[in-house]
């Protein structure tokens, strides 16, 4: 009963042209068949689609999928969930067969966040090819990335998630004023049953558009370098700098995305052996660089 990783992201969109051309031109993911809700989807792996893209009327973050093994863990993980009187939703077989998996249900986490879980997905074998030659993304089985969600009631939203088989990798907390009388920010970065270093992290801030950050992984320095230089010349919004978080190595850059949250794009980041890992608290987030600018208002 523990989720296994992170497999995808569902957005909404009011322009989903917007997010082919960031996400293709841009970034170099692959456009792969449309969802039955008229979804664009876009892959960076051999799933089906590790980010689905749906028109609608606002432009936001709706949820992330999570991989459960089979049938039997999904069912456990609904039934504890619902034990704890979390409302779930049992999605019919057109909602699954539309996220191509073999079965899928909804909740929401106690911060709001839609969350959605599943276990089977479809495969075609088609095999990941970049129209920009970016050399692939480090996904598979450890999954797509992470997703970075609001939580201000911390503590309450890291319990919901450690029902769900999530553990503590590490926590953060950060002075973000120079007042040292003033709340740190925490942030609870937690993993899943696979080797990436945090699936999820929690924020202890609000976030409008219904996420912090998502983060995908390349295979290469390179690869980082070029969508950087790409994502300039297309004249986006570069949140962060390139830098190196001081708890999972990645080297990254942050750009904001059509949907008004922040993508990173990264590499290098540690794949810890769970035996023997000790949770930690870091004072500061990063080892060099990331330096933030906030897009125009
Ligand atoms: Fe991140």
């Amino acid at each position: 009963m523990t989720v296994r990783s992170l497999g995808y992201v569902v957005v909404e969109a009011t322009d989903v042209g917007a997010w082919r051309k960031f996400a293709v031109d841009t970034l170099g993911l692959m456009e792969g068949p449309a969802g039955a809700d008229g979804s664009v989807r876009f892959r960076i792996d051999e799933r089906p689609f590790r980010i689905a893209v749906v028109p609608g009327k606002q432009d936001r973050f709706v949820s992330c999928g999570w991989e459960f093994r089979d049938a039997a863990e999904l069912a456990a993980a609904i039934a504890t969930l619902k034990a704890a009187g979390v409302a779930v939703r049992a999605g019919s077989d057109g909602e699954a067969a539309n996220r191509a998996v073999r079965q899928i249900a909804y909740c929401a986490d106690p911060a709001g966040n839609q969350l959605e879980l599943f276990h089977g997905r479809t495969y075609d074998y088609a095999p990941f090819a970049s129209p920009r030659g970016l050399s692939g993304f480090v996904a598979g089985e450890l999954g797509m990335g992470h997703a970075v969600l609001p939580a201000l009631q911390l503590a309450e939203v890291r319990a919901f998630y450690q029902r769900l088989g999530f553990a503590d990798t590490d926590e953060m907390w950060l002075q973000m004023s120079p007042n040292p009388a003033d709340p740190k920010l925490g942030i609870h970065f937690m993993h899943a049953a696979c080797r990436r270093h945090h699936s999820l992290a929690l924020v202890g801030m609000p976030a409008p558009s219904g996420a912090v950050h998502i983060m995908l992984e390349a295979k290469s320095l390179d690869d980082v370098g070029y969508a950087l230089d790409r994502c300039i010349a297309s004249g986006a919004h570069i949140s962060s700098s390139l830098g190196k978080h001081s708890n999972d190595y990645m080297v990254s850059f942050y750009v904001r995305t059509p949907g008004g949250f922040d993508l990173e794009f990264g590499c290098d980041g540690i794949t810890p052996d769970w035996e023997t890992w000790v949770p930690t608290q870091s004072v500061i987030g990063d080892l060099w660089g990331h330096r933030w600018s906030p897009p125009p208002a």
